[in-house]
């Protein structure tokens, strides 16, 4: 007999078109609910469409308008906004800047901290902690760690947990820590997907020249094909040295385009709205699956969680199950610090996608 197909998801989640031809369907068949996407995010109109056509025609233009549209939707400064690639791009551009110095974050933690680490030059101090710890006493675990490091990488919300560790808790350490030359990192790429202030750090940059805030905007308004973000900071010598370095047309005319078009306080306010939607459902299916499926279900404060199974089902078993049924799941079989094969995390989708995973969850189990 043939073997299912399998899908590596050691790194990532959202393999849509790996899944897509292993299954021989097209990507838009597979529900993938290991990306955390904003699912209720206001629709491309078709004259929409038409103008990001013309964009692929035409050299984008100087990306001064973008930071200006940027900072007029976040309420900061133009000039302390660099447009990047998504946020791994901004992540890459803040580590960039601490070559050779030690940095600290949290495992487990987004799969790709390490590998930014070791190719921007930074040499690595993850710290390891239990997931049962709520996101302000796994911070002060890291805090304890503050002397083995130069930067702290912190992801708010944390990824995998999705749990957010309060302003009232960082900021004061922040402040405390100012004297001692100790630098901060923030991926806030899921800060939008949370009901806090859609701001986050920002707010602070002026304060602290030592926070570099990491933006995504591919996970609230659902674009991460089209990848888009930004770096943020109040550090002279960071924006001085990223404006000499800074690389021509590296954010494309049809991304310019969808900014100029969606980066509105109309429609922030529909995808806010949208957002809040989500959350509802999110917290609907997480009830799902406690009360009829008996998962242990990690506080969060996102769209997506993470799941300890019950004995004796096995996470990675379960997801190619559901692969076969065309849905997909974030599992973690080569990640060191879940080590077990117990844990998964679904990225929550609309009413009746969620619904479909709770049929075929059904149907499986
Ligand atoms: C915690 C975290 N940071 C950053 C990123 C990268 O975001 P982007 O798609 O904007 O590059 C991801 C992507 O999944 C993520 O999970």
């Amino acid at each position: 007999m043939n073997n299912p197909p399998r899908v590596n998801q050691t790194h990532h989640g959202g393999k849509v078109y790996e899944a897509a031809k292993k299954l021989k369907c097209l990507p838009s068949e597979i529900l993938d609910f290991s990306a955390n996407l904003n699912h209720y995010t206001p629709e491309i109109k078709e004259k929409d469409w038409l103008k990001f056509k013309d964009s692929i025609f035409q050299y984008p233009p100087e990306e001064n308008e973008l930071k200006e549209l940027l900072a007029h939707l976040y309420q900061t400064d133009p000039n302390f906004i660099i447009p990047t690639v998504g946020a791994i791009q901004a992540l890459h551009l803040a580590c960039s800047f601490f070559k050779g110095k030690r940095m600290l974050w949290l495992e487990p933690g987004f799969s790709e901290y390490s590998r930014i680490a070791s190719i921007e030059g930074l040499e690595p101090v993850p710290i390891s902690v239990e997931l049962s710890l709520s996101a302000e006493e796994k911070f002060q675990k890291l805090v304890k760690h503050s002397k083995e490091g130069d930067v702290i990488l912190l992801c708010i919300p944390q990824n995998p947990s999705g749990e957010q560790l309060q302003w009232s808790a960082l900021i004061p350490v922040v402040e405390e820590f100012s004297d001692r030359n100790i630098s901060w990192i923030l991926d806030e790429s899921f800060i939008e997907m949370t009901q806090s202030n859609y701001q986050g750090s920002l707010e602070f940059l002026d304060q602290f020249p030592n926070l570099f805030s990491c933006r995504s905007l591919t996970k609230n308004w659902k674009i991460p094909g089209l990848r888009f973000g930004f770096l943020s900071t109040s550090n002279a010598e960071m924006l001085e040295r990223s404006e000499k370095n800074r690389k021509q047309w590296s954010i494309s005319g049809v991304t310019n385009s969808w900014a100029q078009t969606f980066l509105n306080k109309n429609l922030l306010q529909k995808n806010q709205t949208a957002i809040a939607r989500l959350l509802l459902e999110t917290q609907s299916l997480i009830k799902t699956l406690e009360q009829n499926f008996y998962w242990k279900i990690y506080p969060t404060d996102t769209s997506f969680f993470l799941c300890e199974l019950p004995n004796p089902l096995d996470a990675l078993d379960l997801s190619q199950q559901l692969l076969q049924k065309k849905i997909l799941l974030r599992t973690y079989p080569g990640d060191p610090s879940l080590k077990d094969r117990s844990h998964l995390r679904i990225g929550s989708r609309t009413k009746e996608q969620n619904l479909l995973l709770i049929e075929a969850l059904r149907e499986t189990i």
